[in-house]
């Protein structure tokens, strides 16, 4: 599937999807949205002490992992 045909979501509609507001729960790295609802490791949408419905590119670098987590997650927008 082409990234072009992507939707484009501002930080604010992103920040809906902090796992608060809405029943999807969205971060954003390196300027695509993954959705990571699925996931128990981001219930409520937090993560260690790290919160959904962000752009958390540069929190990456603080994790004892790296991008490849983000493998089995769909990519559902670009950061706009
Ligand atoms: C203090 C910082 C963090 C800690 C201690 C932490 C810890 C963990 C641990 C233990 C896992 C389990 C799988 C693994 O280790 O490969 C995990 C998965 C994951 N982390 Fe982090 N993480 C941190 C920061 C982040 C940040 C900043 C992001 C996003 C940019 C992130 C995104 C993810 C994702 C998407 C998964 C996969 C969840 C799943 O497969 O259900 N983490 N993290």
């Amino acid at each position: 599937m082409s990234e072009v045909a992507l939707p484009v979501y501002t930080k604010s509609q992103l920040a809906l999807r902090n796992g608060q507001d809405r029943a999807e729960i969205w971060i954003a790295y390196r300027g695509r949205i993954y959705d990571v609802s699925a996931s128990r490791l981001w219930k409520r949408g937090m993560h260690y002490e790290h919160w959904a419905g962000q752009d958390l590119t540069h929190e990456l670098q603080d994790a004892p992992h790296t991008e490849s987590v983000f493998e089995r997650f769909t990519v559902v927008g670009i950061l706009g």
